[in-house]
This record gives structure tokens, C-alpha cells and sequence, in this order.
């Protein structure tokens, strides 16, 4: 099956608040680069070159100025207008044109991956996905999550959104696979009671299907969901160390796109001319030419 992808960067963001009054969550900066340039490496990583990006009408030209049509990367960009707070999974019926003949890779566009595993681990969900597939990751309190539970013979059992005391399962992070019947599958929900259509909610009638796999990130691979203050902060030192300790880039679309002979090493010089002196230009200069 093949799949086109997905990215949520609409909502109102008021945890962030008050900058998210006047920018988009999803541009603001996760150390050198804008957080949607995460959830799209992600996606890239996965092979995924043609994604819509879910936006806030106000925020699309600041979205069509950073990353235009897609084309400086090799990829394909089309972007949707989200018109309230209505949702992730209002997101999927937003898409359905956009995807309904293949299958659908989701990403929220304030989750952070990054590790050794990662790019592993997307591959091995699109190969064996036959309905949906999740990723879980282990977390102190995964009560700020979705989260996964098992029962006693280690199968999924059931999926809770943010659950008031819960201290165990693993939390949902914001990346997901989905099979062209999530289309038919979004029409079936019905608001939560923060007036919400819900991912859990979606994932839900796939578990009820047995049609659900979940993958373990484990260790080996970082998540963050950068959507309050202080993950933001932490995730952008976290961001800084690994690419200075480890000399390389995370969440870099240009060189993700270079790398992957997606385009010319003369394109991606066009694209850092723009500017040209940052330190996120020379990084990426840097790691390609002189390894
Ligand atoms: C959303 C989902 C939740 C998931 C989380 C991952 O929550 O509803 O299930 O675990 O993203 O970041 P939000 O952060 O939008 O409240």
C-alpha cells in the first residue's frame, strides 16, 4: 500500500500562550529550526513525499513562505484549513480526498523523534500495518497522554486519553498509520466531552477490530511532545546537545531531502542561501560535505 501523510499544525495552542496569540505554535523554534520541520523530517524519514499540512486560516501564508509547495525538497506540500479547535481527528476528514486511494501516516505537528531506531521502526509500521499502528513510548507520567494499557497476556487492551491518576502504560506518541478505511471510520465519531473529535477515539474502532498494532519505541529513541514551555525548552536543549556532541542534524528537511537524492546538492544550496550565515546552514553544509 502506499501511503501520503498527514500534519496537524492548527489549534489554538493556548498552553503555550500568550506568544501562540500572534504565531503559530508550529513555527516557533525547537533550537535551530521551526517545530514543523520536525513532524515533516519525520514523515520524510518514512519515505512519505506527498503531505498535507493542517493549518489555521491566518497562519497559511507564514506556512506557503517557509515551506511553499514542497518542491525545494522534493516533495509534494498541500495544506488544509482547520477552522477551530475541533480536533486531530477532524484532520482525517479533512484529507480524505487528498488520501482516501492510499493509506494515511499522521503526525502531530508539535511531536519531536529523534534516535537510532526511529526511521527502523516507521518502516516496520508501514510494512506490517493492516489497519492501524501506533507508537508507544514509556514516560514518567503518561497521565498528559493517550495511553496504552495490556492486559495480563501483553495485548493492547484498551486506549484512555489523558487519564486523571493513572501512573502506568505507555504513553501514545503523535505518530500514527492509518488504512484508507479511516475515512469512513472518522465519520463514526462523535465529539468528546471537551468538544473534541478524538484520536483515541479513532483508534479505538480499530482496536475493537483487532486491527491495531502498537510499536515500542523503547529507549533508543527520543520523544517529545513540545506543545507546553517547558518541553519546548527541554526539547530544544536536548536538540542542541545531540547535534553538537554528535555532529549532526535532527529534524533537517534540507539535508533529509539531500540525503535521500531527493535533490541536487546545487538545490540544496539555493535553499540555504536565504540564510546563508546561520549556524543551521553551515551544520547542514557541514555534515554533507565533510561528513
Ligand atoms: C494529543 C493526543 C494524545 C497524544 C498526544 C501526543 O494530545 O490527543 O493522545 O498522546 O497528542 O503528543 P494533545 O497534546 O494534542 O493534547
Amino acid at each position: 500500500m502506499s501511503y501520503r501523510g498527514l500534519i496537524m499544525a492548527g489549534g489554538t495552542a493556548s498552553r503555550l500562550g500568550p506568544v501562540t496569540q500572534c504565531v503559530s505554535k508550529h513555527l516557533l523554534p525547537v533550537f535551530d529550526k521551526p517545530m514543523i520541520y520536525f513532524p515533516l523530517s519525520t514523515l520524510m524519514l518514512g519515505g512519505i513525499r506527498e503531505i498535507m499540512i493542517v493549518v489555521n486560516e491566518i497562519d497559511l501564508p507564514a506556512y506557503e513562505k517557509l515551506l511553499g509547495d514542497g518542491s525545494h525538497l522534493g516533495i509534494k506540500l498541500i495544506y488544509a484549513l482547520q477552522s477551530g479547535a475541533n480536533g486531530i481527528a477532524e484532520g482525517v476528514q479533512l484529507a480524505q480526498d487528498f488520501a482516501s486511494k492510499h493509506g494515511l501516516v499522521l503526525a502531530l505537528g508539535d511531536n519531536v523523534f529523534f534516535g537510532n531506531n526511529l526511521v527502523s521502526s516507521i518502516s516496520e509500521g508501514l510494512q506490517k500495518n493492516c489497519g492501524a499502528t501506533i507508537f508507544l513510548q514509556k514516560v514518567a507520567d503518561p497521565s498528559g497522554y493517550g495511553v496504552a494499557l495490556f492486559d495480563e497476556d501483553g495485548k493492547l487492551s484498551s486506549l484512555i486519553e489523558k487519564p486523571k491518576d493513572l501512573k502506568m502504560g505507555q504513553a501514545i506518541t503523535g505518530l500514527y498509520i492509518f488504512d484508507a478505511s479511516v475515512f469512513e471510520k472518522s465519520k463514526e465519531l462523535k465529539p468528546s466531552s471537551r468538544g473534541e473529535l478524538e484520536i483515541t477515539d479513532l483508534l479505538s474502532f480499530y482496536l475493537d477490530e483487532s486491527s491495531l498494532e502498537a510499536i515500542e519505541l523503547g529507549r533508543a529513541c527520543f520523544w517529545f511532545d513540545a506543545g507546553t514551555p517547558q518541553n519546548l525548552v527541554e526539547a530544544s536543549y536536548l536538540i542542541r546537545q545531540a547535534q553538537q556532541r554528535l555532529n549532526c542534524q535532527v529534524g533537517s528537511v534540507d539535508l533529509i531531502a539531500a540525503e535521500s537524492g531527493w535533490i541536487s546538492e546545487r538545490q540544496l544550496e539555493k535553499n540555504l542561501e536565504k540564510y546563508t550565515h546561520s549556524d543551521y546552514a553551515k551544520s547542514v553544509r557541514d555534515i554533507l560535505f565533510h561528513g
